[in-house]
């Protein structure tokens, strides 16, 4: 036989009842579970909502209202600086990135432990906006950089002494920042949550009080926006770690309290890298680092970049730093000394593995 007919010999007639659907009443008594789920691991997946006001901010920040490449970008003239002043700007991004450029990465691996977590749906929703402003304030670097010094920040060869010193000194930065990051990696899941939120919160504070200044005080105009738009975020971002510590913290234990001591203590030292000027306690830096970088600062703020003066950095520091005591105090965390901005407390020991703070 070939053929239709052939094919139609082969086939064997389907079991009686087959031709009915099955009973779902009878195919419970034979039900199974899967195994267990592992620990950590991302499964179940769900989407449970504990504190709505988070998805407000994910809604909120659904649109960040803004671009880096839509930015004025063409009002920015090279031409108009000295060769000097080109450096000593790009320098001050270069230094910004070890904070702004580490932000995507930081905060997609804190994302991913929300998930392993099983944190509820609106906190994971918000670090992924997070992780993607982030990537438009690296953006921001990355442009500003590429503008003053193509090939920058190491790619090119400074026509100046200047500038030679501008690019060691931004390497030294982000051999810091490498050092910053295998810190981080190892902290991510050694700290519970409200100790990685409060670290976190310090960034986000410490940045928008950043970007804040810099957008009063820079000439350059498309710098001047987007300060702007990078401190809006930020502020967002401090908006959504100040909601979920307003649910952690009434719920910390005794070593959680300590622990956060000496992460407020760990956060001033890495933060003050760009808000105030590096302490020894964390920053490896050669001799010839500070007066450098001195120099490169005082030959930006000539160029328009809106850099404070120490004594204004100190102040709006020193602010920031009394607005987090007044909110940790009240649930019983001792804040600890930061004699540098006049801040009394206990002393803390310091360890540069406890670094997690993020912009
Ligand atoms: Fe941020
Ligand atoms: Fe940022």
């Amino acid at each position: 036989m070939t053929g239709a007919a052939g094919l139609a010999g082969k086939m064997t007639p389907a079991p009686p009842g087959s031709d009915q659907a099955p009973d779902p009443a009878k195919l419970l008594f034979g039900l199974e579970e899967p195994p267990p789920f592992p620990k950590d691991n991302i499964f179940p997946i769900t989407w449970e909502t504990e504190t709505p006001r988070l998805l407000d901010f994910y809604e909120k920040g659904r649109d960040p209202g803004w671009s880096p490449a839509t930015l004025p970008w063409d009002t920015l003239d090279p031409s108009a600086f000295t060769w000097d002043q080109r450096y000593a700007l790009a320098y001050w991004f270069a230094l910004l990135s070890v904070f702004d450029s580490s932000g995507p990465a930081v905060f997609a691996r804190a994302m991913i432990l929300t998930y392993e977590t099983h944190e509820e749906d609106p906190i994971r929703k918000c670090f992924f906006s997070i992780v993607r402003d982030e990537v438009a304030h690296e953006e921001i670097c990355q442009r500003a950089i590429a503008a003053l010094t193509p090939g920058g920040p190491f790619g090119y060869e400074p026509e100046t002494p200047l500038g030679r010193l501008a690019q060691n000194n931004a390497r030294w930065y982000h051999h810091n920042g490498a050092r910053y990051w295998e810190g981080f990696k190892k902290g991510i899941s050694r700290h519970p949550l409200p100790i990685l939120f409060t670290s976190f919160l310090m960034g986000e504070m410490a940045s928008s009080t950043l970007f804040h200044w810099m957008h009063r005080t820079t000439t350059i105009p498309v710098f001047k926006e987007a300060f702007r738009r990078v401190g809006q975020d930020e502020a967002r971002h401090m908006g959504i770690c100040l909601t979920v510590l307003e649910k952690l913290l009434p719920k910390l234990a005794d070593d959680q309290r300590a622990s956060i001591t000496k992460q407020i203590r760990a956060g001033y030292v890495f933060l003050s890298g760009i808000l105030y000027e590096p302490p020894e306690q964390f920053w490896e830096l050669p001799a010839t680092w500070r007066p450098a970088h001195r120099l490169l600062e005082g030959t930006a703020r000539a160029a328009g970049l809106g850099i404070l003066s120490d004594e204004e950095r100190r102040e709006n520091w020193r602010t920031a730093f009394l607005k987090l005591k007044g909110l940790l105090e009240p649930h019983r965390i001792v804040f600890p000394a930061i004699p540098e901005i006049g801040i009394d407390g206990a002393t803390v020991a310091f360890d540069p593995d406890d670094i997690i703070p993020v912009f």
